[in-house]
């Protein structure tokens, strides 16, 4: 049995069917969050379904039948279930089942929740060798800061990417560096980690977060501010972030090494702390 979570109930993933005139389906009309399991135990829970909520109020989406605890819950109980004990657990929430017209549906209507949760190892090899990356145009809509089921943007900035064998695309409006296709992006310059400053052009990841954190304990400058490509290619180190990858060392973007090609002494700082933060969690 392979479970997932689906209209309030546990189900095996072959009973779990999803009606075409979902909004989800449709219109890409929903939200989502991943959240990962570490040594079976779920990580930055509370941050990542604060930000569901609040994606969903962006979007006018009523989730006043769950809650950040009752949330949890579920993501503890499928990830046992599936004896996830280092994986992810996916979730969306879409606008309901409703005939396909632009405008909201009827207040009525339910949202359709969904999770299912998968086991995998962390990216160690990655990790320690850091990951060649690419740059493309950023052409997203304006509200990259609401974590929306829409991501046809992202998924031709990635597929780009891996048409180049690399391992992320870094998009950027213009000479302005955002964040990756899925996750968000560091430059580090004369020992201060720069990175987008938190608005509408970006996730405000919560990796991003913690990296945040971790750097203000190792008093190394976190700077929200927006760099230029050609800043990025002068950089010294250069990280991604996600749920999944973790802090991830650049160590090429296109044809450009960054500082000799190997990892840095900040991103291993900040990787020693994310590990011992890690632990201190589980
Ligand atoms: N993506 N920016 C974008 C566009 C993302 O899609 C993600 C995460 C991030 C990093 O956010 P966080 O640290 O909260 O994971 C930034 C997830 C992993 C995904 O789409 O699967």
């Amino acid at each position: 049995m392979n479970y997932i979570y689906i209209n309030d109930e546990f189900v095996d993933e072959s009973e779990g069917k999803i009606s075409y005139s979902d909004r989800g389906y449709n219109f890409g009309d929903g939200i989502y969050e991943y959240i990962r399991i570490y040594e079976g135990k779920v990580f930055t829970s509370k941050e990542h379904y604060e930000r569901l909520f609040r994606s969903a109020k962006e979007i006018g989406l009523n989730l006043d039948a769950y809650s950040v605890e009752g949330l949890t819950e579920v993501t503890k109980e499928l990830a046992a279930k599936n004896n996830v004990v280092n994986g992810g657990v996916y979730i969306q929430v879409t606008r309901g089942v409703a005939p396909r017209n632009h405008p909201f549906p009827d207040a009525s209507t339910k949202p359709v929740f969904s999770a299912f949760s998968k086991s995998y190892d962390r990216p160690y090899d990655e990790l320690e060798n850091g990951v060649k990356t690419i740059t493309v145009e950023d052409i997203r809509w304006l509200r990259c800061d609401i974590k929306s089921l829409n991501l046809l943007g992202n998924v031709l900035a990635k597929e780009k990417a891996t048409q180049n064998d690399a391992a992320e695309a870094i998009m950027h409006r213009g000479e302005t560096v955002t964040e990756g296709s899925s996750s968000n992006v560091y430059a580090i310059k004369g020992g201060k980690i720069y990175t987008h400053p938190a608005n509408n052009l970006i996730l405000n990841g919560i990796t991003r977060r913690v990296i945040k954190e971790l750097a203000d304990d190792l008093n190394i400058p976190f700077i929200e501010e927006s760099f230029t490509l050609d800043f990025l290619n002068d950089a010294d180190e250069v990280i991604i972030s996600s749920t999944s990858i973790e802090v991830m060392p650049v160590v090429q973007v296109n044809d450009q090494k960054i500082g000799d090609g190997k990892v840095g002494q900040i991103t291993k700082q900040l990787q020693n702390a994310f590990n011992n933060y890690i632990e201190s969690k589980s």
